[in-house]
């Protein structure tokens, strides 16, 4: 029966597949007909409109504030001069505007509204590095799925993320905004985030079109300062910098962002070889590409072009669509046009690029879907969302150090210290890019505890000391940081003497990573070290929870804590969260997605290195490649993460030793829960192309990971499949392949932690 069953089935699954990848293109075709039959009733100024994205004067989440005109935009939009907004939001403003568009304008083109929904809309979830933490595809791509549905219910159609530029540079402030240091892990986190964010169907109406920035190389830009340029390789480019980004393309994102930065001298929104080379043409994106706030008009002050028309020429010609309140493209094209120096044909391409993205979100045929207050209302904040945002932190935080097993904390019977000043923080949680969400809407850390010993244990609380004096904080200010008021010591001091365990919160605040929060010293600011070892004085067990939106330097502070619980800044949730792990509710899962540095002198740091010609000798006398005063080694290492309970690792069997073109490796290893407590553990799959033709490889890649449960004592067989493609790189023949030789495999729980290896060979 089973014979006859499984063809009949493959049949009608391949009849189906197949049915619907032929609605698709006939759903495409449909929409291309559409665009050209309203391209042709469009005046110049109508396309040119399409082409100017404007951000709500009253709310700017960028550099140089432009006038503002908010009254004039309902006649512009009238007069069809405004294809898009950024920052303008609500189902009721949304509503207002698109009325206008669909019913005054002459062509009743709708509007496309964009917003920065980058780890929540107000429901706030991790930050996504900490989210890449989960080492969790699914959790991420539900955390996207939920920032979306709240996001639409609110008039947006589009957000400018995933952020999914690697960085390897812990200074950067805005490495809080994407997946950490490693290519593969930013490529799964691309992919699951655009599908979070567009879920199966743009015309949805809880689906919101995703934009994959900053293409490209803008975390790599020279001493982790922001909007600094780049000097990079075209192998890093290649091999480091784009695969993300085509991971997303390949997941169907809608919008790419071009960057503020320049690439070894060519500002990247002016970057032909970049926008129009290899993303149309060797990648074949077929959506549209917006510039970064002002990014076109940056170029005047990179000094690559010497007027606001030579921008605009540049812009078009690299192939810019949407110019991002830069009023570059609105004022110019006329102009370059009469001059021929662009073509209509030219325009009327980007114009078709947004039309068509307009089209996929159903905004002609449903201009309204996206803007209704009921459904605002409803599901903005939904306790399904936050309940969501609790179970995508706890697997976010990593636990790095658990000396004498002082976690998991009774619930009962004991007296905890909470000490520090981001202990009672309910604000700092929910990051830099908040979306909407509320001022010190986060549960702090100290009401987390609380509520999870209720009156079985006694809680104690002091500050110990303020981080920063600005009692309030925002998106541009300059923090002031606290570096002589240690007037509460004392009571600090006092409260760790009448507990059984500190519990300390020390770290940044949500501003101090973001857009532009690049900072020389990453160790802990202001008078938290001192703090902390006044307390350790003490002789009480201390448990660090750090909140922080990038890697930092602990190495002086480490050992006065016997465990350390990186938190990030885990959103809405966060104390919950937080106190769900630190009383054992839940097992901690995270694995960290980029090195922690032992000294700041040795950033940019990761662990895909390359070998040297002289490689490291721990020998002092030696000639090796070394620091004279620190380790090569971060502290922490990429992949690391402790469990409360641990993980044997056995039987690693592949099912060939040889592989070619067409075929795939098959490899599984047996995982064992040895410890006390069910658990997750992050299986990590490496591996080592061990002699190029011309060429030296890195000593490690992350080619695969798996998360797996296991109850105590239980056994799981996990599967990897490593294909020709895992194998590929940037070869000197300036192809994407890999070359026939031997390729070493590694497992295991970190990147510093391999527990078995073997050696496989690729034959051309
Ligand atoms: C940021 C982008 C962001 C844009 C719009 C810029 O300053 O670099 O990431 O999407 O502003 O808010």
């Amino acid at each position: 029966m089973k014979r006859i069953l499984l063809p009949i089935f493959l049949l009608l699954f391949g009849f189906s597949f197949l049915q619907k990848a032929n609605s698709q293109i006939a759903s495409q075709d449909a929409i291309d007909a559409k665009v050209h039959a309203l391209l042709k009733k469009m005046t110049l100024d109508e396309k040119v409109a399409q082409l100017n994205q404007l951000s709500n004067p009253y709310y700017q989440t960028g550099a140089g504030a432009n006038s503002r005109e908010a009254q004039s935009f309902d006649q512009m939009i009238e007069q069809g001069q405004i294809g898009s907004f950024l920052n303008v939001l609500g189902a009721d403003e949304t509503r207002r505007l698109q009325t206008i568009a669909v019913e005054k304008s002459r062509l009743g083109i709708p509007l496309i509204f964009g917003y920065d929904v980058i780890h929540g809309f107000k429901t706030m979830f991790p930050i996504p590095l900490a989210e890449a933490a989960s080492f969790d595809r699914a959790a991420m791509e539900k955390s996207a799925r939920i920032a979306a549905i709240e996001a639409s219910a609110n008039g947006l159609h589009w957000t400018f993320a995933p952020m999914v530029d690697i960085s390897r540079d812990a200074r950067w402030g805005r490495i809080m905004e994407g997946a950490g240091e490693d290519v593969y892990l930013n490529e799964q986190a691309a992919i699951a985030r655009v599908k979070g964010f567009q879920g199966n169907d743009l015309a949805a109406p809880n689906t919101i079109a995703a934009c994959a920035k900053h293409f490209a190389a803008y975390g790599a830009s020279v001493a982790g300062r922001d909007y600094a340029a780049v000097d990079i390789s075209e192998r890093s480019l290649r091999e480091v910098i784009f695969p993300p980004f085509k991971a997303a393309l390949d997941a169907g994102v809608a919008t790419f962002m071009s960057s503020f930065n320049t690439i070894n001298g060519v500002p990247a929104s002016g970057n032909k070889w970049l926008l129009t080379d290899i993303l149309r043409k060797e990648w074949g994106f077929k959506g549209f590409v917006v510039s970064d706030w002002n990014s076109l008009g940056e170029m005047l002050p990179h000094g690559n072009v010497e007027t606001a028309y030579d921008v605009a020429e540049t812009g078009i010609n690299a192939g810019v669509d949407m110019d991002m309140e830069g009023r570059i493209y609105i004022n110019e094209i006329k102009k370059l046009l009469d001059d021929k120096k662009i073509s209509i044909q030219q325009i009327d391409e980007m114009v078709s690029r947004i039309l068509r993205v307009k089209y996929q979100l159903g905004l002609f045929d449903h201009p309204y879907q996206y803007c209704d207050k009921k459904k605002q209302d409803e599901l903005t904040l939904h306790p399904d969302h936050l309940k969501a945002s609790r179970e995508i932190a706890r697997k976010s935080l990593v636990l790095l150090k658990n000396d004498n097993k002082v976690l998991p904390l009774p619930k009962k019977g004991s007296t905890i210290a909470v000490i520090g000043p981001l202990a009672d923080d309910n604000d700092s949680p929910l990051g830099n890019w908040r979306g909407i969400a509320e001022s010190n809407s986060a549960v702090s850390l100290l009401d987390g505890i609380r509520q999870a010993v209720g009156n079985d244990s006694k809680v104690l609380y002091a500050e110990g000391c303020r981080l920063v004096n600005n009692s309030k904080q925002h998106f541009f200010s300059q923090l002031e940081v606290n570096n002589t008021d240690r007037s509460g010591f004392a009571e600090a001091i006092a409260i760790a003497h009448q507990a059984d365990v500190v519990v300390m919160a020390l770290g940044e605040t949500a501003f101090m990573s973001g857009e532009c929060r690049s900072y020389a010293d990453i160790s802990l600011k202001g008078l938290q070290a001192e703090l902390l070892a006044e307390i350790h004085k003490t002789g009480k067990p201390i448990v660090l929870t750090l909140f922080n939106g990038r890697p930092m330097v602990l190495t002086d502070v480490v050992d006065q804590a016997d465990a350390l619980l990186v938190c990030w800044l885990p959103g809405s949730e966060a104390g919950h969260a937080i106190a769900d792990v630190l009383f054992g509710d839940y097992n901690p899962s995270g694995k960290l997605p980029a090195s922690f540095p032992y000294h700041v002198g040795q950033v940019p740091i990761y662990y895909e290195q390359l070998n040297s010609g002289r490689p490291y000798d721990p020998n002092p006398e030696g000639f090796s490649t070394k620091y004279r005063d620190i380790p090569n080694a971060p502290l922490f290492a990429f992949g690391k993460g402790l469990s409360y309970t641990e993980f044997r690792y056995d039987n690693l069997q592949l099912n060939k030793k040889e592989i070619t073109k067409n075929e795939s490796l098959d490899i599984s290893v047996t995982i064992t829960n040895t410890g006390n407590y069910d658990g997750e553990e992050v299986v990590q799959l490496y591996i080592r192309d061990i002699a190029g033709k011309g060429i030296s490889r890195p000593m490690m890649q992350l080619k695969g990971f798996e998360k797996v449960f296991l109850a105590k004592g239980e056994s799981k067989k996990v599967n990897f499949k490593i294909t020709a493609n895992d194998l590929a790189f940037w070869r000197l023949d300036e192809t994407w392949a890999p070359e026939a030789g031997e390729f070493l495999l590694m497992i295991g729980s970190a990147s510093d932690d391999i527990r078995l290896k073997d050696q496989f060979s690729y034959k051309e």
